[in-house]
């Protein structure tokens, strides 16, 4: 897929997808994220940067944490900020995702943060706009989630410093995951430099070690001495046909379970982007658990917005 993210001069003008994002903006994302945050009490800092901007949130599906911290992100940096009600909007009766954007764009739009089920469907708008608006993806089809792969490179480097010498595992399904696509490019961008990937065959995409991943079938084995696990979700909203026989069978192998949080290191983080199906893939015990930092990615989530759109905000068409 053509990633028209960066401009001429090298500098981010949309925030697509972490593929072709190089290490160094990455790091410069993470880095402003954490000039957002205060370090004591995790406060988010609010600052007039985007004064007299308008940030539109184009959500065709359903969201809670990115949708709403966008919003909270957007009011921190002082932007103007317009939900669109997309069940009562024009697309529900037929107007394309383009002609919407286009008259958004007439409303003098300067950002679009975009969810859509449709993979594409950020790009294609990025594609469409004019020089001056930027867009931003909040999860496409099964294909990117970047600004969740981002805060979770924040939430990672805030409790465990650095990268270079991490063992992380990421559990379940991973086929039908934009965001594990996201983070693993942002971890091996990072230099992470053993990302485990842990699911039934049935879970995984064909060639899945080409993206530089290590495969692991029993959760057992798979979580051995991990300093990371990120859990994921069943995404059933995607499934095609019986890939499980049952949600009580999934729990049982690829269910987090103190018992198997036993396995990593006895300092390891657990995370989940959410939304998280208790007793599916984790047990309230570790999702509620000392090791549990699931409500600080979504704290985080906040900072690391405001970065990509304070970021995004001070490029210059190219
Ligand atoms: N992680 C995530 O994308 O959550 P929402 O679907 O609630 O935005």
């Amino acid at each position: 897929m053509n990633n028209p993210q960066l401009n001429k001069n090298g500098e981010m003008q949309h925030l697509l997808t972490i593929e072709g994002l190089p290490r160094g903006m990455i790091n410069h994302i993470l880095d402003t994220a954490e000039n957002f945050l205060n370090p004591v009490d995790r406060e988010v800092k609010k600052v007039p940067l985007l004064r007299g901007k308008a940030i539109f949130n184009l959500f065709f599906e359903p969201s809670t944490r990115t949708r709403t911290t966008f919003e909270i992100a957007a009011k921190k940096l002082s932007a103007d900020v317009i939900n669109l009600n997309v069940g009562a909007s024009s697309t529900s009766k037929g107007e394309t995702l383009l002609d919407t954007v286009d008259n958004l764009t007439a409303m003098q739009a300067d950002m679009f943060v975009v969810r859509h089920a449709q993979s594409g469907a950020a790009h294609l708008i990025a594609r469409h706009v004019q020089p001056h608006i930027h867009v931003v993806n909040a999860g496409d089809g099964r294909h990117a989630h970047p600004t969740q792969g981002l805060l979770d490179m924040f939430t990672i480097r805030y409790f465990k410093k650095e990268f270079h010498n991490l063992r992380v595992a990421i559990v379940g399904d991973v086929l039908h995951s934009r965001v594990a696509r996201s983070q693993i490019c942002a971890l091996t961008t990072l230099g992470v430099p053993e990302v485990r990937v842990i699911a039934p065959k049935t879970l995984l995409p064909a060639g899945i070690e080409r993206m530089g991943v290590q495969v692991y079938h029993d959760m057992l084995q798979g979580l051995k001495d991990v300093d990371v696990v990120i859990m994921l979700r069943l995404q059933n909203e995607r499934m095609r046909g019986a890939l499980l026989p049952s949600a009580q069978e999934y729990f049982k192998y690829y269910g987090l379970t103190l018992d198997k949080l036993a396995l990593a290191k006895p300092d390891a983080i657990v995370m989940h982007p959410g939304p998280m199906n208790r007793g599916v893939e984790i047990d309230s015990d570790v999702a509620d658990g000392a090791q549990s930092v699931i409500l600080a990615q979504v704290t985080f989530g906040i900072a690391v917005r405001m970065a990509v759109m304070s970021i995004l905000a001070g490029s210059h068409a190219a």
